[in-house]
């Protein structure tokens, strides 16, 4: 039974470094995750992988059944998850194309399903967020980017804005007094669901482009698309090396 999951954001729906040996539906309480659980081999380890968006990417950040997705996780005895995504830089070094291990998060969404407690789960939880990544996860995930060569950003806030569309440069600027480094839309409720569940969640973020008024210009689509081909080739030797060094 695999113990690391990967949830694959924009940019990486598929996955052929992973050598697919069954694929399963499932279903919880909550309903279903995203895609059936893709099981398989990365470089010779067990990993199960999940499409956040679906497996034709087409489920939009502020309809992902994000708890669908982290219970089935659970369900199947995963303990570990890294959860890739695309952001936006708005730090100085998050350029685009880069690899950031995010630290922190702000969050920014509103309306979507975010915890399992509620009803008639009692008693009343509030699960300690002070830390929202699993520190241990996190050093796992630069070794394996140092490892393969990529020269990792080891910090940063992650702001988690509700989307589809992209910021204005002035939401832009707020976040950035709010302390964010780099802006996306999946990163919460999911990191959150997760430590609901005491599962060990890291994020690996690639920066697809330079967040609203950041770069030259309106960002277009075309030039997220080509960053993320990028990022996302970087971002499988990451994991790569990480289930090496499983
Ligand atoms: N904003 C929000 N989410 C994103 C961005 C962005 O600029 N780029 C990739 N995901």
């Amino acid at each position: 039974m695999p113990r690391l999951a990967i949830i694959g954001g924009s940019g990486l729906a598929r996955f052929k470094e992973l050598e697919i040996t069954e694929c399963r539906v499932v279903s919880t309480p909550f309903g279903e995750p995203s895609a059936p659980l893709a099981y398989g081999l990365l470089g010779g380890r067990e990993v199960v992988f999940l499409p956040r968006h679906g497996a034709e990417h087409s489920v939009p950040p502020h309809q992902i059944n994000y708890r669908a997705n982290i219970r089935a996780l659970k369900d199947i005895g995963v303990d570990h998850i890294v959860a890739m995504g695309a952001v936006g830089g708005i730090r100085e070094d998050m350029a685009p194309g880069c690899i950031a291990i995010p630290d922190q998060i702000v969050d920014y969404t509103w309306g979507r399903a975010h915890t399992y407690f509620e009803q008639d789960r009692s008693p009343v939880t509030h699960v300690d967020f002070t830390e929202p990544y699993c520190g241990e996860l996190r050093e796992r995930l630069l070794a394996a980017a140092r490892a393969a060569e990529l020269e990792p950003i080891p910090d940063g806030t992650y702001g988690a804005t509700q989307g589809p569309r992209l910021e204005t440069a002035m939401e832009i600027n707020r976040m950035e007094r709010d302390g964010c480094d780099m802006v996306g839309m999946t990163g919460m409720p999911e990191a959150a669901l997760a430590r609901e569940l005491e599962l060990s969640y890291a994020c690996c973020a690639v920066v697809a482009n330079w967040a609203a008024g950041r770069g030259d210009g309106p960002i277009a689509w075309e030039e997220i698309v080509a960053n993320l081909e990028q990022g996302m080739d970087k971002a499988k030797r990451l994991l790569l090396e990480l289930a090496a060094g499983l």
